[in-house]
């Protein structure tokens, strides 16, 4: 088991941490970090749980502690998953790296840094070696997950590569949890669609083509593929929705397509990755967040994105994915990340 720390515990992604950490076969959460206002307080008194009607038991009475590496070093802690926004991210991920810790990360600090990897082991698990070159340079490492919309994109994009990938068109229908807490107020989007998501076009964007992209010497080559997404925050708590249309240098017939899409398989061993990451629906209505976000079986519910409403119009193929946001897109992709570098000998 190894030692493990959760920074940014008490927002909307930290609390899906702490459920899918519960039980957790490799890791064991030790130490509880928020922002120093809550410094002291029991974990299961101060925060605001989101994720049904109680607490779970094992963190109920965990204290909170600010950010300082002294007692993470102190704890024995080794690996650290952080939820921290941004800003603060670049700041703390930055000093845990430089004192040996293995960072998994859901915030974008880092995405974009050369010798960063954005990880979806289904997907890119080779990119992993990146880890090699940050310990030679600050003795730790940060491995980042990507984007919650990106995630599903790419996983259904991957199988398609073999056939080369030209342009991607891609229009969200986000859930709120992914905004955060207490996120978008209530009065803006009851009854309403916002089209507008800040940053997030251009991070589904610059993301996918660095996840697609090839290991090359130390370095990633990107996948050079035109990108153009349009983000829409709606009402739904969880899962977002995705109408994808792209077009493919060679033509393929759809009863293919869902083949290749339908065989990509799980990651033996790990118990975060499902045993099929895409899940191909015939009918005419799936997927919908509603049915479909928690697709996976075990430790891996949530992880499995969910794909339907296959179309073809001259070289364009237009298909739906459903990729829950805060599991797939966020704490479930970042500790299934930890579950692989153990399984490749990159942490203790
Ligand atoms: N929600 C999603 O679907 C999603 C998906 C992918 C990636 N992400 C990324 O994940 C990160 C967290 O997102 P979220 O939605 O969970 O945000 P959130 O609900 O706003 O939570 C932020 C967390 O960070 C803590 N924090 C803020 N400032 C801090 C500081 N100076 N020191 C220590 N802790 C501090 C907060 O603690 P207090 O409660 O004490 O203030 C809270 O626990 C962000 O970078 C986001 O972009 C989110």
């Amino acid at each position: 088991m190894k030692n493990v720390a959760l920074l940014g515990a008490t927002g909307a992604m930290g609390q899906r941490f702490v459920q899918m950490l519960e039980g957790h076969p490799y890791f064991d959460l030790r130490l509880l970090v928020a922002s120093s206002h809550r410094k002291g307080k029991k974990y299961g008194e101060d925060v605001h749980w989101l994720l049904g009607s109680n607490v779970p038991e094992y963190v109920r009475d965990m204290e909170l502690h600010d950010f300082d590496p002294e007692i993470l070093e102190r704890e024995g802690i080794e690996v650290v998953f952080s939820a921290l926004p941004s800003d603060v991210a670049r700041d703390y991920e930055g000093k845990l790296r430089s004192r040996g810790f293995a960072v998994f990360s859901n915030a974008s600090a880092y995405r974009m840094e050369k010798d960063v990897p954005i990880i979806i082991p289904e997907v890119n698990g080779e990119h992993i070696k990146l880890v090699e070159v940050q310990r030679e340079k600050y003795g730790g490492f940060i491995v980042t997950n990507s984007n919650c919309s990106t995630a599903g994109l790419v996983m259904a994009l991957h199988p398609l590569k073999k056939y080369g990938i030209e342009e991607v068109f891609v229009s969200t229908y986000q859930a709120l949890s992914g905004a955060g807490y207490p996120g978008v107020p209530s009065l803006d989007i009851q009854g309403n669609v916002i089209p507008y998501i800040r940053s997030e076009e251009e991070k589904i964007r610059r993301e996918s083509c660095k996840i697609l992209g090839a290991l090359d010497g130390g370095k990633i080559k990107d996948y050079h593929m035109r990108v153009i997404a349009s983000c829409a925050r709606v009402p739904v708590k969880d899962g977002h929705l995705e109408s994808v249309v792209i077009k493919l240098r060679e033509d393929v017939d759809l009863e293919e397509i869902k083949r290749s899409m339908q065989k990509m398989q799980g990651i033996p061993g790990l118990p975060s990755s499902p045993e099929k990451p895409l899940i191909v629906r015939d009918e005419v209505d799936r997927p919908q967040p509603a049915l479909d976000a928690y697709c996976g079986g075990g430790r891996a519910r949530g992880m499995g994105v969910v794909v339907g409403r296959f179309a073809k119009y001259g070289p364009y193929l237009r298909f739906f994915l459903l990729v829950h946001n805060t599991i797939r897109g966020g704490a479930g992709n970042a500790i299934l990340n930890g579950e692989y570098a153990l399984k490749m000998g990159y942490i203790g």
